[in-house]
């Protein structure tokens, strides 16, 4: 059962946007191409195994750039991945965040990603636009349960993710195939109850299949 409110395209754009007390968080638009070029640019390269670094200078084009907001436009149209931009208050695209491979049905789940440019790390940022992320897929997205899987040495992202006191499920053992191996996610999870939102089931049935 997809959400009665994702029906209008305006509303949806509309509903995926947060300002919180030092950023924006939104889907990015065509006006963004310049931020989003600058970042690319000013970003060092990868500081760790999970920092991807800057595009190549050859993949900054506008045409790119279009690509990339048909892509995202495409998955937020099926309900199926939402990618939203992190700027400050100047303006600077510093990161993003995504909710991903949205599951209907009984479910009601999805995937939660993040990154904030190498440039910007350790300053509450991350913890900041996935509070607010967290916020767009329990209130907006009537979504159930939002789910981390965090690579057992990441050690910031499991900071991030006990800092926004997600629950510790577990370790889901050879869960992606990454870098020609299969590896271990260790899983941090919230549901909407943890946040003090009651989901409504309504239409929500479990049919028997065969
Ligand atoms: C993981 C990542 C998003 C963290 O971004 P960030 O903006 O630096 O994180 P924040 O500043 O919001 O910090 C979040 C928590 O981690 C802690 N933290 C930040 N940097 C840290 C460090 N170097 N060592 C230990 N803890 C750290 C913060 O203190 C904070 O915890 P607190 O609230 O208890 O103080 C960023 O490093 C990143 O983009 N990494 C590459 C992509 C990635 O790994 N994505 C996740 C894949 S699962």
């Amino acid at each position: 059962m997809t959400p009665k409110c994702l029906s209008g395209k305006t509303a949806l754009m509309k509903q995926l946007v947060r300002k919180t007390r030092r950023l924006v968080i939104r889907p990015l638009e065509i006006k963004d191409y310049e931020a989003w070029k600058k970042a690319n640019l000013g970003m060092s390269k990868p500081q760790n195994t999970w920092d991807l670094g800057p595009r190549s200078p050859h993949e900054l084009k506008r045409s790119d750039f279009k690509r990339i907001l048909g892509a995202q436009a495409e998955k937020r149209k099926r309900d199926f991945f939402y990618d939203l931009a992190v700027f400050n208050k100047s303006g600077e695209l510093i990161g993003g965040v995504s909710l991903m491979e949205v599951s209907r049905a009984i479910s009601q789940t999805c995937f939660l990603g993040y990154r904030i440019f190498n440039g910007h790390w350790g300053q509450g940022y991350a913890k900041e636009a996935v509070k607010a992320i967290i916020d767009i897929g329990f209130c907006d997205l009537k979504l159930h349960r939002i789910e981390a899987g965090i690579e057992p040495n990441n050690t910031r992202s499991l900071r991030l993710a006990k800092s926004l006191k997600m629950r510790r499920e577990g370790v889901k053992k050879r869960a992606l195939f990454l870098r020609d191996t299969w590896i271990d996610l260790v899983i941090y999870t919230l549901t909407c109850e943890d946040v003090g939102r009651k989901f409504n089931t309504k239409g929500l049935v479990s049919k028997r299949r065969m």
